[in-house]
C-alpha cells in the first residue's frame, strides 16, 4: 500500500508480525525457530540477496561440546574457557545458554544438511582452536560460516519463511519504551517503505568496519545495529573490546591483484591444524636458546610471549605479539609476519583448508611449500547491544541476537563462538517471542508523524546533496581515525584525540556530496552516520576504562584491574550525547565455577 501525505515523501506500508532486520546466520536462525512456532506474518529482510551475509565469510568453524576426539569435553567447560578468555566481563548466564545449547544446534544443522568435515567413523569432525581446552570446533573444511548459512537458508525456504532482499533500515520506530517497527527503503527501487511491527529483531551484525583494516566487506559490520538500538533507546555494553584477529593478510597494497585482500581472514584453523608464526628476524646461531628455524628463516616467537599455548593462545595475546614483532621492526616487507604450514603435506591442507589454499595458490602462492603474510585485523565487536536472557534490549518488543548483542564474550571472544551464539540466541529469541507475539501490533499515529515521515523527509533531502565532503573520504578518514586512535594499543590522550576529531568529522559528515537513493554514496554515507555512533563508543569505553583487560589494551593502564569488573552501558541523553554507567558482573553458576576452579586449559603440544 503506498501512503501520501503533502509534508511527507510517498512511501509503502508493510504489516508483519514480527521483522527480522539481517539475514546471516542469527536472522534466519530467529525465524526458523519462529515460523516452527506457527508465527505467523513474519518477514527477513536484508541488504543483499538471500545467502548473502557476513556469516559467509566465517571460516574456521563453530564450537559445541560433542566431544568428538575429547570425550572429557562438556559445556561446563566450554562456558568455563569462554568466561576466562573473556576477562570474566562476560554475562555468566549467557555464556551457559550457549554453551548448554550448542551440542543440539550442532546436530540439527548437520540435520539440516550443513556439509560437516567427518572423521573417518563419520562423525561431526573438530579441531583445536585458539585457547579451548579440547578440540570443540566443529567446521567444514575453511568454509564454515557459509556451509552454515546454505543449512539455514534451505530450511528457512522449506519453511516458506518471507525474504525481502535489498532493503537498508535506517531507523526504528520507537518511543523509548517500545518498538513498533522500522523504516528504510529499498535499494534497488529507491522507494520508501514503513514496517509495521510490534517485535523487531535486529540480526544486522556487528561495527568492526569502523577500522581501516578489517575482515568484513566494506559494506557490512557497519554498526548499523548498535546504533539503530542505540537511537530507539535500547543501552550499548562493552563497546571498547573489538577484537583485532591476529591474522589478517599483509599485502604488498601497491599490487592491484593483492591490494582488494588486504586485512582479509587467514582463518585461525591455519594455527589450529599446526601453523607456526615467525618473524622475519634470523637467529644469530642455530642453537640460540629457545629459537627454531624452518622455511621462513625467522624466529617462532610465541616461543616468548606464549610458552605453553604458542600461537593457539587466546586471540588478543596472540595479536598483541604480531603488532609488538612488526612494530619493534621484526616484521616482512608487506608489514606482517610470517605463517607457515609448509611442515605439512600439500593433500592435507586442501583437505582441511581448501578455501585458504586455493586462494593464495590464485594469488601465486602454494601454501605447501612457503609461508603467507599476515597482521592483526579488525574482525569483530564483542560489545554491542544490551539484552536481557532472551536478547530482548530494554526497549519492549526489540530483540538483538548475534554479534548486534553484548554480553556473550566479555573482554575476548573465543573463536568458532561467534557461529556457536548466532544459533543459541536464534533459538532463544525465537521461543521467547513466539510466546508473547500476537499479531501486527499497530505503529502509533503520533510514532508515524513524528519519527518515520520526518526520517522519510530526512532521506530525500540526503540523497542528491550537494556537499562539500566526498562520502569515501569522510568514511575512510573515520575508518583511520579509529585505527589510529582505538586501535590495538591505546592511551588516554589519543583516546581523548580520538574523539575530539571525531566531533570534527561529525561536522564533514552533515555535508557530503551524496548521489540518489539507489547510489553507492547513498548506502555509504548512511553507513557513515551509523559508524560515528559506534565508533563514539568504542572510544568513550576505551577512555572510561582505565585498566588493560582482553582486547582492551592501555598502555597507560597495563595492568587488570579487579574493581574494574564491571561492564560500561551506554544510552542516549535526553539531550543528546551519550551518558554512560557502569554495573558489576554476575558470578557464574555452581556447576561452571567448578569447571573453572578444575583449571582446564589448552595443552598446545598434542600438536605437535
Ligand atoms: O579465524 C576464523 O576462522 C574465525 C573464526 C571466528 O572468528 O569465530
Amino acid at each position: 500500500m503506498s501512503e501520501t501525505d503533502a509534508a511527507s515523501p510517498a512511501y509503502d506500508r508493510v504489516d508483519v508480525s514480527v521483522l527480522v532486520i539481517g539475514a546471516g546466520a542469527a536472522g534466519a536462525r530467529a525465524a526458523i525457530e519462529l515460523a516452527e512456532r506457527d508465527v505467523e506474518d513474519l518477514l527477513v529482510i536484508g541488504k543483499r540477496s538471500h545467502g548473502d551475509a557476513h556469516t559467509t565469510w566465517a571460516r574456521g568453524g563453530i564450537n559445541g561440546a560433542l566431544g568428538t576426539h575429547d570425550p572429557d569435553d562438556s559445556w561446563e567447560i566450554h562456558a568455563a574457557d569462554t568466561l576466562n578468555e573473556g576477562h570474566f566481563l562476560n554475562d555468566p548466564e549467557k555464556v551457559e545458554t550457549v554453551a548448554k545449547q550448542m551440542p543440539d544446534r550442532l546436530r540439527e544443522l548437520d540435520d539440516w544438511g550443513m556439509e560437516f568435515s567427518r572423521t573417518e567413523d563419520g562423525e561431526i569432525d573438530q579441531r583445536f582452536f585458539g585457547a579451548q581446552s579440547f578440540r570443540r570446533t566443529a567446521f567444514a573444511g575453511d568454509h564454515t560460516g557459509e556451509s552454515m548459512l546454505n543449512a539455514l537458508v534451505d530450511r528457512a525456504q522449506e519453511l516458506e519463511i518471507p525474504y525481502r532482499e535489498n532493503v537498508m533500515i535506517t531507523k526504528l520506530l520507537s518511543d523509548g519504551v517500545s518498538v513498533y517497527g522500522a523504516v528504510g527503503f529499498d535499494m534497488e527501487t529507491g522507494d520508501f517503505v514503513l514496517f509495521n511491527a510490534g517485535t523487531v529483531v535486529l540480526a544486522a551484525g556487528g561495527h568492526a568496519a569502523i577500522y581501516n583494516r578489517h575482515t568484513s566487506r566494506d559494506d557490512e559490520n557497519n554498526g548499523d545495529g548498535p546504533a539503530l538500538a542505540y537511537d530507539a533507546g535500547a543501552s550499548l555494553m562493552d563497546m571498547e573490546f573489538v577484537q583485532f584477529h591476529p591474522t589478517g593478510m599483509a599485502v604488498d597494497e601497491s599490487d592491484p591483484e593483492w591490494e582488494p585482500w588486504s586485512g582479509r581472514l587467514v582463518t585461525e584453523a591455519v594455527r589450529g591444524e599446526g601453523g607456526h608464526l615467525y618473524n622475519s628476524e634470523v637467529p644469530e646461531s642455530a642453537d640460540s636458546g629457545a629459537r627454531e628455524t624452518t622455511s621462513p628463516g625467522g624466529e617462532r616467537f610465541m616461543e616468548r610471549y606464549s610458552p605453553d599455548q604458542m600461537e593457539l593462545d587466546a586471540r588478543d595475546v596472540v595479536a598483541r605479539a604480531i603488532a609488538q614483532e612488526i612494530a619493534e621492526g621484526r616484521g616482512t616487507e608487506n608489514g606482517g609476519v610470517y605463517l607457515d604450514l609448509s611442515h605439512k603435506s600439500g593433500e592435507f591442507i586442501q583437505e582441511r583448508l581448501p578455501r585458504m589454499y586455493e586462494r593464495f595458490v590464485d594469488l601465486g602462492v602454494d601454501m605447501a611449500s612457503e609461508p603467507v603474510e599476515v597482521a592483526p585485523t579488525a574482525h569483530y565487536g564483542m560489545g554491542g547491544v544490551a539484552v536481557d536472557e532472551y536478547g530482548e534490549t530494554d526497549v519492549n518488543g526489540l530483540f538483538a541476537i548475534g554479534e548486534t548483542m553484548a554480553g556473550v564474550h566479555g573482554a575476548n571472544r573465543l573463536g568458532g563462538n561467534s557461529l556457536a551464539e548466532t544459533v543459541a540466541f536464534g533459538v532463544v529469541a525465537g521461543e521467547r517471542i513466539a510466546e508473547r507475539v500476537d499479531g501486527p501490533g499497530e505503529v502509533p499515529e503520533a510514532l508515524v508523524e513524528e519519527i518515520a515521515e520526518p526520517q522519510f523527509a530526512d532521506l530525500e533531502s540526503l540523497a542528491g546533496r550537494d556537499g562539500e565532503y566526498d562520502v569515501m573520504a569522510v568514511y575512510t578518514e573515520l575508518q583511520n581515525l579509529m585505527w589510529e586512535h582505538a586501535g590495538i594499543l591505546r592511551d588516554g590522550e589519543s583516546l581523548q584525540t580520538g574523539l575530539d576529531e571525531l566531533a570534527t568529522l561529525r561536522k564533514k559528515a552533515a555535508d557530503m556530496d551524496v548521489g540518489p537513493v539507489t547510489s553507492d554514496s547513498f548506502e555509504f554515507a548512511l553507513d557513515v552516520g551509523f559508524m560515528l555512533t559506534a565508533g563514539e563508543a568504542v572510544l568513550r569505553g576505551a577512555l572510561e576504562r582505565t585498566e588493560s583487560r582482553g582486547a582492551h589494551y592501555r598502555t597507560d593502564y597495563p595492568e587488570t584491574d579487579p574493581d574494574w569488573q564491571r561492564n560500561i552501558y551506554f544510552q542516549r541523553a535526553d539531550i543528546g550525547g551519550m551518558t554512560s554507567f557502569t554495573e558489576p558482573v554476575d558470578t557464574p553458576s555452581e556447576a561452571v565455577q567448578d569447571a573453572l576452579d578444575e583449571g582446564h586449559e589448552l595443552d598446545y603440544h598434542q600438536l605437535e
